[in-house]
């Protein structure tokens, strides 16, 4: 008889969320200000009322507890919390702490991130990341907040994917604050690992036993050809994506792009994790008439199988969920045990996912056995949320959510999470429905 492939005892199955995608009502961030301007928004979409976590999360939570899941990942809004600069609002705090309740109730761990993308338009006006002040003003959100509800949470997250934040807002443009300037994006990245280092500082001087970690959008980077100049590209935006902050994080010090070895105070030693986000991989080729894109052009090779459209009809990206193993590698380069902080993909009809899922627990597993120090797993998303640029177009949830009528429907890949979360194992390889 086949064995079933089992998880170390503990581990973690959780869902994972960020504030200004569920909770609704979010006014006072800098991408309610984007989302107001046309535009920038596929359809005119805007996050408005989410999926209307602030007033009640009982439902969604109640149906995490359901899938059999023990953690979830969420993040508190900095503009609730510190509605205007050095004014806390105690009772944004009060919500986050009955949140975070119910949460432990349903016997679910939660695990905070403190910065997903929003911020307070008061910060945004100062310069944001730029200021002078900026890590000092974002260390003392982090202290009120982590005081406040440490006696809930254990597991910090300080900032979601600096580098997709950094990337998107300042050198694509594509986020706020819509500008493309390299050097802006260069100087955003460093200016998020000081705040980290100190946010980790602040954490740990709290409590010794709180565990801290940031959130690292891993995007693999495979040549389109064996030619050299194709491979030299994709080693260039490996670097640049996935390595750079990874070595800076192993080392305390500024690798190339980012700097040329500036060391940043408390860097080295400030995380007891990595968190590491995981959804596709690009094949790149080297292209003359990209220089804003470093000279690449990145794509899904044709035939490859692909996840849904964006809203330029490029796919959201590649089905490619073995990659989660070469994640898990790389990631394994700063030394630390690691939660896998994001992983799913778009599928509003749920034809790719359920195989995707398995597929993709199947290579975690498979990295556990082969010795990887993999503590969780935190799916994104729990229920269908707002996409960000992609506004509503993009499902990932396990739940499906009709937003004409409010309801929810667990799609079958939630159906397969939950017996797994459940089992804390995969089923044997070559079972049905194994992968
Ligand atoms: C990640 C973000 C998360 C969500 C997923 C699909 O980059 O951290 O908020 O939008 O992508």
């Amino acid at each position: 008889m086949p064995e079933p492939r089992r998880f170390p005892p503990g581990f973690l199955w959780g869902t994972a969320t960020a504030a200004h995608q569920v909770e609704g009502g979010n006014q006072q961030n800098q991408w309610a200000q984007w989302e107001r301007q046309p535009g920038r928004i596929r359809a005119g979409d805007t996050a408005g009322d989410a999926c209307g976590w602030w007033r009640s999360a009982s439902r969604d939570l109640a149906l995490a507890a359901e899938l059999g899941t023990n953690a979830h990942r969420l993040s508190v809004e900095w503009s609730r919390i510190e509605p205007a600069d050095g004014r806390f609002d105690a009772a944004a705090i009060g919500r986050y702490r009955e949140l975070l309740g119910e949460l432990r109730g349903l016997g679910l761990r939660p695990m905070v991130t403190l910065h997903h993308f929003t911020h307070p338009l008061w910060f945004e006006a100062r310069g944001a990341w730029a200021a002078a002040d900026a890590v000092e003003r974002f260390t003392r959100f982090v202290n009120y907040t982590v005081a406040a509800l440490c006696d809930l949470c254990d597991l910090w997250v300080t900032i979601n994917e600096p580098t997709i934040f950094a990337l998107q807002g300042y050198l694509l443009g594509v986020w706020p604050p819509g500008r493309r300037a390299p050097a802006e994006a260069v100087a955003t990245i460093a200016a998020l690992l000081r705040a980290h280092a100190a946010a980790a500082d602040a954490i740990h001087r709290i409590d010794g036993n709180l565990q801290v970690g940031l959130a690292h959008h891993i995007r693999l980077m495979d040549p389109a050809s064996r030619r050299p100049l194709d491979r030299l590209l994709a080693a260039l935006h490996d670097r640049v994506l996935n390595l750079a902050l990874l070595d800076a994080l192993r080392t305390g010090h500024l690798a190339l792009p980012y700097g040329v070895g500036q060391r940043i105070t408390g860097l080295r030693g400030s995380c007891d994790f990595v968190g590491v986000n995981y959804y596709t991989r690009d094949h790149v080729a080297f292209d003359s008439r990209a220089p804003r894109a470093f000279f690449a052009r990145r794509f899904v090779p044709p035939g490859a199988p692909v996840s849904a459209a964006t809203h330029d009809g490029t796919p959201y990206g590649e089905v490619y969920p073995q990659g989660v193993a070469r994640a898990i590698a790389m990631a394994a380069r700063v030394g630390l045990p690691l939660y896998l902080t994001e992983l799913g993909m778009p599928d509003a009809d749920d034809v790719q996912r359920p195989a995707m899922l398995l597929a993709t627990l199947g290579a975690v597993h498979r990295m556990i056995a082969a010795g990887h120090d993999v503590r969780g797993v935190f799916w994104w998303t729990l229920v269908d949320n707002f996409e960000w640029a992609e506004g509503w177009q993009l499902p990932f949830g396990l739940i499906a959510l009709d937003r004409a009528s409010g309801a929810r429907r667990v799609r079958r890949s939630g159906a397969l999470y939950a017996a797994v979360a459940r089992a804390n194992a995969l089923p044997a390889t070559g079972e049905r429905g194994a992968e």
